[in-house]
């Protein structure tokens, strides 16, 4: 569900592994992945994967609003098999696991991918109205009531 705080929530675990002294790489899975596929280019992606391969935690935000082309999924697929066999991974997805193949497109790739993430991993389910929403509606309310006092001091006094 959009604005639940997937996010907040990484962040906020981010900072705290931060304080800790551990290292964090932070991103998001479209500007990775492009980034991913850019270096793929020139032939220097193993540097991108080594500089991620380094941090103690690795946070993969908003997998799953854009998908990868064939390359782009197999160069993702690699980061994340490495990662989750030697540091912490968080992902956040606005998708349940059964529509990650619309993403990663390839169904057996999909598969593998989601025995790696599930194994050991813990999944959190966010749910309810998006906390931007709420805010928006909220200062929306407060606006308008304020207009309403103006209004009403405009027509009492
Ligand atoms: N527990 C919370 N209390 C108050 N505000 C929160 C909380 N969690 C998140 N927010 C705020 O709500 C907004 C949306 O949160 P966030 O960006 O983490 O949502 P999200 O689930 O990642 O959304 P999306 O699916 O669109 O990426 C942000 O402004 C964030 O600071
Ligand atoms: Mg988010």
């Amino acid at each position: 569900m959009v604005g639940t705080g997937k996010t907040h929530l990484a962040t906020a675990l981010g900072i705290k592994a931060c304080m800790q002294g551990k290292r964090v790489a932070f991103y998001r899975a479209a500007e990775l992945t492009n980034e991913l596929l850019e270096k793929h280019e020139d032939g220097e992606e193993k540097k991108l994967m080594g500089k991620i391969e380094k941090a103690d935690l690795f946070i993969l935000d908003e997998l799953g609003y854009i998908p990868f082309n064939k390359k782009g999924s197999q160069l993702l697929f690699s980061v994340i098999s490495k990662s989750y066999e030697h540091q912490s991974i968080i992902v956040t997805s606005n998708l349940e696991f059964g529509r990650w193949n619309e993403v990663f497109g390839d169904e057996h790739l999909t598969a593998a991918l989601l025995d790696r993430v599930i194994h050991h991993g813990h999944i959190l389910s966010f749910s309810g109205e998006s906390f931007r929403f709420k805010e928006a509606m909220g200062n929306r309310k407060e606006s308008s009531d304020d207009s309403y006092k103006l209004t009403n001091n405009g027509l009492t006094s």
